[in-house]
């Protein structure tokens, strides 16, 4: 079976309502990263990110996988298909992708600050101060922070070596070291990059835009994939 990639970002999301970092409504256009996810900002004001992320985590049981979630899983009967995410939500997995590896964490699960290790999954919303791991340390949200290391990277680097296929949806490719996944894959490999704002690159070689969200843009182009695979 051929291997299709998918690097995926916060814009494949928007459409389910979870906003993205750096589009004019924003996270990052409504609050500093720098307060709320860092290890500096844990250990200058704990609650104020606790809060931050139970508010996410809180749209998260609210919202649904959309139609571009949707079409990746169907690529799955015709190829090998990893979705490598640099997204926190779940909704991959709800949508019914099976190879899902999360770069920068998850929402729904929590982990030791004393042994990182110990990572578990929240049923509800929120995460308090004074939540315990098995060895009594307070709880963190698992979540790679900025300045933390991005440990699923040397799990990613291979997969993209072996895509044939690649799909970027819904990312600004400026945050590294997930940006730097289009670096491994094989340059006779096509691209397809789906985002409203897709700006041609020179960096970027054997790519095809697609200038459209994701709901619009990713049922299209699987079709498009499926149809050519089967012929
Ligand atoms: N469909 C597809 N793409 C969209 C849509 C949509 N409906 N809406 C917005 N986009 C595009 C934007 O044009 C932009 O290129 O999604 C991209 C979102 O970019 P960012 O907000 O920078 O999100 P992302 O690339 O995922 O950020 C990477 O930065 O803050 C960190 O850890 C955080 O994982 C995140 C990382």
């Amino acid at each position: 079976m051929k291997r299709i990639v998918v690097l995926s970002g916060a814009g494949i999301s928007a459409e389910s309502g979870i906003k993205t970092f750096r589009d004019d409504d924003g996270l990052w256009r409504s609050h500093r990263f720098e307060d709320l996810a860092t290890p500096e900002a844990w250990e200058r004001n704990m609650q104020l990110v606790l809060d931050f992320y139970n508010e996410r985590r809180k749209q998260l049981f609210e919202v649904e996988p959309n139609e571009g979630h949707r079409a990746l899983v169907q690529l799955e009967s015709h190829f090998h298909v990893d979705i490598v995410t640099q997204n926190v939500d779940d909704l991959h997995e709800r949508a019914g992708s099976k190879n899902v590896l999360h770069l920068h964490g998850e929402l729904k699960k929590v982990r030791s600050t004393k042994n990182p290790d110990l990572v578990y999954t929240l049923d509800q919303w929120e995460l308090k101060k004074g939540d315990t791991c098995a060895e009594g340390a307070q709880l963190r949200p698992h979540i790679v922070w900025f300045g933390e290391a991005v440990p699923n990277i040397s799990k990613a680097i291979p997969i993209a070596r072996k895509a044939d296929i690649m799909i970027v949806v819904g990312t600004s490719l400026q945050v590294y070291p997930a940006a730097g996944l289009l670096d491994y894959v094989p340059s006779s490999s096509p691209v397809f990059l789906v985002d409203p704002k897709a700006m041609a690159s020179s960096y970027l070689t054997n790519v095809t835009y697609i200038k459209k969200t994701a709901v619009n843009g990713l049922p299209e182009l699987v079709r498009e994939l499926i149809n050519a695979h089967s012929q």
